[in-house]
């Protein structure tokens, strides 16, 4: 069956960088700012720090921008002291459930078996996750075999995948000046989405992060459906601007 085109997805992850009065400030300029876009051009996410997700979620109730988690728990509920039940945010109200970023990899010890189970956890309780998939290696042919490892061991056996966002990120781009070069970005996202298709996955959609900003969807926008920002965000003018130049970028090459 050929697989639908998908729909341009431009997300931001705050990490834990801003504080409550500049996240709120962010989210009130983004959904004033976002308000002439139409719903059928581009989907939006926001991923906020954990505690403040359900005043993001009641500010953006009627805007485009939907609110997802930067982590969830492998477990619905139980003796998890401290951990993010995906069942409560799917009732709350939230939308996607990034999972397996390079900092949870790296920083707090997620191995392609948590994600795995993460990656399930979130489709049982109706929230899309947004999967992080990126080499170490700045070596091509490394590369590909690391992001190959990652997808299969992510994706393999899961049961309830409904939807899915796959974020490419090379480590190596992460927090740096420049975001990966566009070449290498095709280059990536290709063999992503031969891989997704292989594996029979219908409903994706593949963005690119890492130092991601203005200018840059348009050198990538023929193997990605969007963008996945982080710094570039900050300024949330900046953000409406990028968005606005993904959409003019995809309704030019449709
Ligand atoms: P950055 O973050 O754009 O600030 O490099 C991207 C990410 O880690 O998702």
């Amino acid at each position: 069956m050929a697989r639908r085109a998908s729909k341009l997805l431009v997300g931001v992850n705050l990490k834990m960088y801003m504080d409550k009065e500049q996240t709120l400030a962010w989210l009130d300029a983004a959904v004033t700012g976002l308000g002439s876009i139409n719903r059928d051009d581009v989907e939006l996410f926001l991923l906020p720090s954990a505690p403040l997700i359900s005043q993001c979620i009641e500010k953006t109730s009627s805007s485009l921008l939907a609110i997802g988690a930067q982590n969830i728990s492998e477990h619905d509920s139980g003796a998890f002291t401290g951990e993010i039940s995906p069942q409560l945010l799917a009732q709350m109200g939230c939308k996607y459930a990034l999972i397996g970023h390079h900092e949870r990899r790296t920083l707090f010890g997620e191995s392609n078996d948590v994600i795995s189970q993460k990656i399930a956890a979130s489709s049982r309780n109706n929230l899309i996750p947004i999967v992080c998939i990126g080499e170490l290696s700045t070596e091509e042919k490394s590369a590909k075999a690391e992001v190959k490892t990652q997808i299969r061991s992510a994706i393999k056996d899961q049961k309830n995948l409904k939807k899915l966002v796959i974020a490419y990120e090379p480590t190596w781009a992460i927090g740096v000046e420049h975001p990966a070069s566009a070449e290498h970005i095709n280059k990536m996202c290709s063999l992503i989405r031969t891989e997704l298709e292989d594996m029979k996955i219908e409903d994706f959609q593949i963005l690119y992060g890492g130092s991601a900003g203005e200018g840059l969807f348009e050198m990538i926008s023929q193997t990605c459906d969007g963008l996945f920002l982080g710094r570039r965000s900050h300024n949330p003018q900046t953000y409406i601007s990028i968005v606005q130049e993904c959409i003019s970028i995809k309704a030019a090459h449709l």
